[in-house]
Parts: structure tokens; sequence; C-alpha cells
């Protein structure tokens, strides 16, 4: 970079110094993997991206997808060659306009070989010409590719975007996205953000998505299929677009009646965390059999049967809290998840208390009570659950007793200043459990390591339940 204000003799000079030592030590291979102690091949080391553009075609029937992923992204170490996460069949790539070679390592790693080593620094457009078929790739005998009758949809935590594009898939790599998909005619593709336009011709229907935040590769989602979508607008003005797949059968219903008060949570969660991170809310039920839901950025995925037992807003709260407390600010390693999973758990409670439906302490009170001292429930660590444990109920509902404990050793004031600040100042970034501590410390102005420890870290049941000193 600071070559550019060298005299030209000095510059050509540097250039011939730089250009002999290029194939040596100095270069050097980015690694597979982003250093993520709980999967290590997640993301990968020696560049960042800062945005991802996908032009994509998707064929129902036979579960082809096919297209070109350019990255824009910066090499962050003088590299030799580095690896993209894709599970898909690559039939060419390019750095800077060149052919690069490339091979596959393993089920996930894409490994790319420029023409010429790439210095730090470097400003590097990726292009990857890709195709398959998502419901056959499998990485670690999984797949994050569903497929439905009328289409197909990724979604999935934490590694969903090997299944349909190519990234540096850990979330701290965050860039911002164009997701094009053209479909069969009758078919619609959802993406992330907002929808910049659709336009048919020859039979497919072309859909351009944006979603103009950073946002970490596995909240990126791209549902295809037959869909009813409704728009709104917040009273901030933000876009609401909710899709219905057109086959939800019985629940339907509830999955409406659900989804459309997105607007509705969304303007209160904004009271709670502040103002809404990102350029547009909604959310999305396709015809799949799970039975999850996720906080794809800004337009959660929810599983038909989250509707199941009539109307749940109580997970539409938790899956919009993750906007603020997941997706804008998102974990650092994965073994942070309490501050995405404790968060939107806790939020659920807010919303029961504002609904009249049981205060969080009630809430918290019932947990404390139902799970005993025996129950293995006490024995995951919110705070560090393990990659095995990382969707644990405890990881949820003790982690939401963690917050209970907060809010009743700090007070009222405090903690609801805590729920707002944070989101404020790690916004579009990564933190770890460690640096919510010192925040929440820092804005309470006293120590909180032990309560901390005590919720997040003990292997067993706390001896008092959360409230316990705020009731005496
Ligand atoms: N973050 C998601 C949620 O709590 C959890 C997704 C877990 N994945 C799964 N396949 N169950 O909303
Ligand atoms: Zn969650």
């Amino acid at each position: 970079m600071h070559r550019r204000h060298l005299v030209p003799g000095v510059l050509a000079a540097a250039t011939v110094l730089l250009a002999i030592p290029a194939s040596a030590a100095s270069f050097s291979p980015g690694a597979p993997g982003i250093g993520d102690p709980y999967y290590p091949a997640s993301g990968n080391g020696g560049y960042d991206v800062s945005h991802y553009d996908l032009r994509l075609k998707y064929q129902p029937k036979t579960d082809l997808l096919e297209g070109t992923a350019t990255l824009n992204a910066t090499a962050k170490q003088d590299l030799s060659r580095f690896n993209l996460d894709l599970g898909l069949a690559v039939s060419e790539v390019r750095v800077n306009g060149r052919l690069a070679k490339f091979a596959r390592e393993g089920e996930q790693e894409l490994v790319i070989t420029p023409a010429t080593p790439l210095q730090k620094g470097k400003s590097l457009s990726i292009v990857v010409r890709y195709a398959g078929k998502p419901s056959e790739v499998r990485i670690g005998g999984y797949t994050a590719w569903a497929r439905t009758p009328d289409g197909g949809v990724a979604a999935q935590e934490p590694e969903s975007a090997a299944w349909w594009f190519p990234s540096n898939d850990h979330p701290l790599d965050k860039a911002t996205y164009d997701v094009s998909v053209s479909v069969p005619d009758g078919h619609q593709a959802i993406s992330n953000g907002v929808l910049q336009s659709q336009s048919s011709k020859l039979g497919w229907t072309r859909f351009n998505w944006r979603s103009n935040k950073p946002q970490a590769p596995y909240l990126a989602t791209l549902a295809v299929g037959k869909f009813d979508i409704t728009t709104d607008k917040t009273a901030s003005g933000l876009p609401v677009l909710n899709a219905y797949s057109k086959d939800l059968g019985d629940n339907d219903g509830a999955a409406r009646a659900s989804i459309e008060r997105s607007t509705e949570v969304t303007e209160w969660l904004e009271g709670v965390f502040g103002p809404y991170p990102f350029n547009a809310v909604g959310g999305y039920v396709p015809n799949v059999t799970s039975g999850f839901a996720l906080e794809t950025q800004t337009r959660p995925f929810y599983s038909p049967r989250q509707f199941a037992n009539g109307a749940n807003v109580s997970v539409v709260v938790h899956e919009l809290a993750h906007q603020w407390y997941g997706d804008s600010v998102s974990v650092h390693h994965w073994k942070d998840i309490w501050v995405n999973e404790g968060f939107a758990r806790y939020s659920q409670w807010l919303w029961s208390e504002k609904e009249g439906e049981g205060t969080a302490q009630e809430l918290a009170d019932y947990v404390y009570a139902t799970r005993p001292a025996e129950d293995p429930f006490w024995q995951v660590k919110p705070g560090d659950p393990g990659p095995d444990k990382q969707f644990d109920i405890a990881v949820y509902d003790r982690g939401a007793l963690a917050v209970q404990a907060l809010r009743n050793e700090v007070g009222d004031d405090a903690f609801f200043e805590i729920l707002k600040g944070w989101p404020k100042k790690y916004a579009y970034g990564n933190a770890k459990v460690s640096d919510f501590v010192k925040y929440a410390e820092k804005v309470a102005g006293k120590p909180l390591a032990e309560l901390f420890d005590t919720w997040l870290y003990e292997p067993s049941k706390p001896a008092a339940p959360a409230a316990a000193e705020s009731r005496i």
C-alpha cells in the first residue's frame, strides 16, 4: 500500500527485490482453519472477506445448484495459497482475473493457489465457478441443506454456507452480501436483507437480494420454493418481508399469526436493546420437516413445527432478539455461545413479563425448582459447553438464569443499561463471554466474576436460586 508513495525509481527497485523471494520463505499458506477450538476446520486464515456476490441458478426438480461466487477480500499475510470452505464441485477459480490452481482437501476445504503469491494488504477478487447437488454434500456425515417438495433450504448452525457457496465460514469474518438466484417461474428464492428487484425471462425468475451490513456466513440463508410473501414497515420505516410456503397445511394459520407480529416484536425489542441493526426484518417458513428455528440475518428461518400448537410469538421474540445478540454482536469463538442463547432466551422471559404470562423472575424460579441437583442439566457449563452441548437446553435456560442473577445483583437500572449498551459497544463485531463480564462490571461498577463463575462455569447446581439475595 505505502509503495504507492515511493518515487518511480525506488518503486521499480522495490518491485525487483520483492519479486525474488516471492516463492521463498516469506510467502506461506493461509491456515486451513480460523482457530476455533470447537471447530478446527471452520473458516480459514490469511485473508479477510468484505463482500460476497453470489449469482446462482437452482433447479428444484433435480436439486442442481450452479453459479459463480465473487469474493472481495484482503490478504492478511504474504500468501502462497489459501483455503475456502465449500462442499460443492468447482470448475474454475480466478484470483485477480488470473486462473488459479485449486484442489479439494477433505470434505470442506478448497485449496486455491494463485498464479503469483499475494502480498499482505493486497485486495483480492476471487471468482469461483461451481455446481452440484447440495443435498448430496456431507461434511462430518451431516447435511445443512434441506430439500423440500418444491425446493430446498440452507439454514443451520454453526455451519450452512459450505452447502451453497464458498466462504471463510466463521463468525470472525463477516461481510456484506448480494445474492442473486434464478429459479423456475412460479418459484421464489428467499434470502437475507432487501429484495432489490426480480425479473422473469425464458421461464426463469431471478431474485436479487442485498444484505448490506456485516453478516457471518452461517447467517446467510437461501430458500427456494413456492412462497406467499407479505410486506410491511416498522414505525421507524424498516422494511418487513415475510415468506410462507404455500404448503404449510394446518400450521399455516399459526405461522402467520406469529410471524406477522415480527413488526410489533421488532419495535418492542428496539425499546429493550436499542436501534435495530440491519436494513430489513421478517421471517420465512419453508415446508421442511425439521423442528428448529434459526436467526438467519434480517430474516429468521422457522420450521413449520414451531407452530404446531398454535401461535408461537415467543420463538419470534427469540430469533429477532438474536439480531442484536448473535448477529450484530457475534461470538468470537463458538464457546461464547451463551452470549447468543442466554440473551435470546432471556428476551423471551421479558416478553412473557410484558404479556403478563409470568415475570422473568418467576420463570427463573421455575427452571431452578424443576431441575433437581442430579439433573445433567447442571453439569453443562453455559460459558464453555463444548461442541456436543453447544445447543443444549442448559445453554438456553441456565444461560438465562445467569442473566436473571445479573439483573438481581446490579438492579434494573444498570441491568437495562447493559442490555442496551452491549449491542451498541460491539455492533457488527465479535465478543467473548469474558468481554461481557468486563462490560457488565464496568457499567454496574462492581465485581461480577464470582456471580458469572457460579452460573456459567460451575458443573453443578448453584446452592441458591438466581434471585435469593434480592428477595430477602
Ligand atoms: N440458534 C438457534 C436458535 O436457538 C439454534 C439452532 C440449533 N440448530 C439445530 N439444528 N437445532 O434459535
Ligand atoms: Zn437461539
